[in-house]
């Protein structure tokens, strides 16, 4: 399901020279079908939002940059998604990176099976990357908001980001607002940021089981 709408995706590639490339194993579906026809994205620029992707686009060969300018298009995965096009991002903890260049795109496209396609985007934890200096305070933060989380672990030490942050996995799918309670944890000193992504994907390509690709297009 992941594979099939990543084939879908390549066909949003075509004249864009700016591209922004995400992280998962959705994302890797993707590059695995971009690096069929290779030779077509040679002169194209790449930016990717995580060590890990930007290691798997040098390996092919392709031009890997540093944000520097408005990208063309970026494609990505989700953990959830909803028929609104909100989203939770940050299970494979890139979520700083790739909002930056989710938000600093002229064309979204998220790549996601049909299992990610939630009522309540909030039923996926929704993770928070923290500056580990935080780390305690925000804990009693979060505590004094009545809300549980998980610090997320690595080999029993906390996971660290490709920023040299940590995850807190909060989990908001039985609060009333949860949207609201997320705008409130982005707020907290030492949040660096949240994996909530309002209004950051214009197409939502849905894999499924039958075989079948469905498209969610932002109205404009
Ligand atoms: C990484 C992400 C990924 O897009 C998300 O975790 C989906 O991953 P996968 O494609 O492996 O299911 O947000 O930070």
């Amino acid at each position: 399901m992941k594979r099939i709408s990543a084939i879908r995706a390549i066909e949003y590639l075509d004249d864009n020279e700016s591209i922004g490339i995400g992280t998962g194993t959705t994302v890797e579906f993707f590059i695995e079908e971009l690096s069929r026809i290779r030779n077509k994205f040679v002169n194209k620029k790449f930016y990717a939002s995580s060590q890990r992707t930007m290691q798997i686009l040098l390996n092919l060969g392709l031009d890997v940059r540093e944000p520097d300018r408005i990208l063309d298009v970026y494609i990505d995965g989700a953990d959830s998604v909803d028929r609104n096009l909100n989203m939770i991002k940050g299970g494979g903890g890139a979520l700083t990176r790739e909002k930056i260049l989710a938000f600093n795109s002229k064309k979204r496209i998220i790549i996601v099976d049909e299992t990610k396609v939630r009522k309540n985007i909030f039923s996926f934890p929704m993770p928070v990357e923290i500056i580990p200096f935080s780390s305690d305070l925000i804990k009693l933060n979060l505590i004094n908001m009545k809300l549980k989380f998980n610090l997320r672990k690595f080999n029993e030490n906390p996971f660290v980001t490709d920023n040299g942050n940590f995850i807190l996995d909060v989990f908001l799918e039985n609060e009333e607002n949860p949207f609201d309670i997320a705008h409130k944890i982005k707020l907290l000193p030492g949040v660096v940021e949240i994996g909530l992504f309002e209004n950051l994907a214009d197409i939502i390509i849905i894999g499924k089981e039958n075989f079948e690709v469905e498209e969610i297009k932002k109205v404009p």
